[in-house]
């Protein structure tokens, strides 16, 4: 790994499996099928993942990007994790995707850019998932170009083709099956952001008029 980061903590992922039953809390319980990473995993995960961020990067600080809008929960908890161990700062970019041309070339439209200048900083990309790494691979490049010192990936969640493309994600939460889900920042048709935890939806809610 680059930069002298130890392979056995690069993309090393917490095992998600059906985290139990769905609580019955929350306008969105009847909508959810079942729980794939419950509140307390995450919680703890997040822990763990500040305190190896921490331990790669001692006495620095870091600049943390997120992408939006998926990564704002992620980014809110990790954030606070990391701080309890070092210095952290934040910006936020939003991108998407040329409709259909991402699946091809990885363009991607930056809708809202770096607030500030990055050159010779420490930069975390914050991601809420990597599917394709598309997106990633794109942003990586973006942020290199804009003269980063260094730029790590930190993802709370990782889809199984992702382990297969050729893009460093060096802090990964949990692997997850390959299915749609939503929670903890991630949406269906901008619903869902705010359940507390990662989810997969009743099949019955994508046919609903
Ligand atoms: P790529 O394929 O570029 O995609 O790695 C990453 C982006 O795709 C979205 N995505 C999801 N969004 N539930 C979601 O709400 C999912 O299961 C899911 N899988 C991929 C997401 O925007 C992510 O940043
Ligand atoms: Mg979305």
């Amino acid at each position: 790994m680059a930069d002298g980061l130890s392979a056995e903590v690069a993309a090393e992922a917490g095992v998600a499996p059906d985290d139990g039953a769905v609580p019955a809390t929350g306008w969105y319980a009847g909508d959810i099928e079942r729980v794939v990473v419950s509140e307390a995993r995450l919680r703890e995960r997040i822990e763990e993942l500040a305190a190896r961020v921490a331990a790669d990067h001692p006495g620095q600080k870091l600049l943390l990007v997120g992408v939006l809008k998926g990564a704002f929960v992620f980014m809110a908890d990790f954030a606070r994790a990391l701080g309890r161990h070092l210095q952290v700062e934040v910006e936020f970019m939003a991108i998407s995707s040329y409709g259909q041309a991402v699946t091809s070339s990885g363009v991607v439209r930056i809708l809202k850019d770096l607030d500030r200048d990055i050159a010779g900083q420490s930069v975390i990309v914050v991601e809420d998932i990597v599917d394709s790494g598309l997106t990633l691979s794109w942003l990586l490049r973006y942020l290199e170009s804009r003269n980063a010192a260094s730029v790590r990936v930190v993802a709370l969640l990782r889809k199984p083709k992702a382990v297969t493309v050729d893009v460093p994600v060096h802090y990964v939460g949990f692997d997850i099956p390959n299915e749609f889900v939503v929670g903890y920042g991630l949406d269906y048709a901008e619903r869902y952001r705010e359940v507390p935890y990662v989810g997969v939806l009743k099949p019955a809610v994508y046919t609903r008029p």
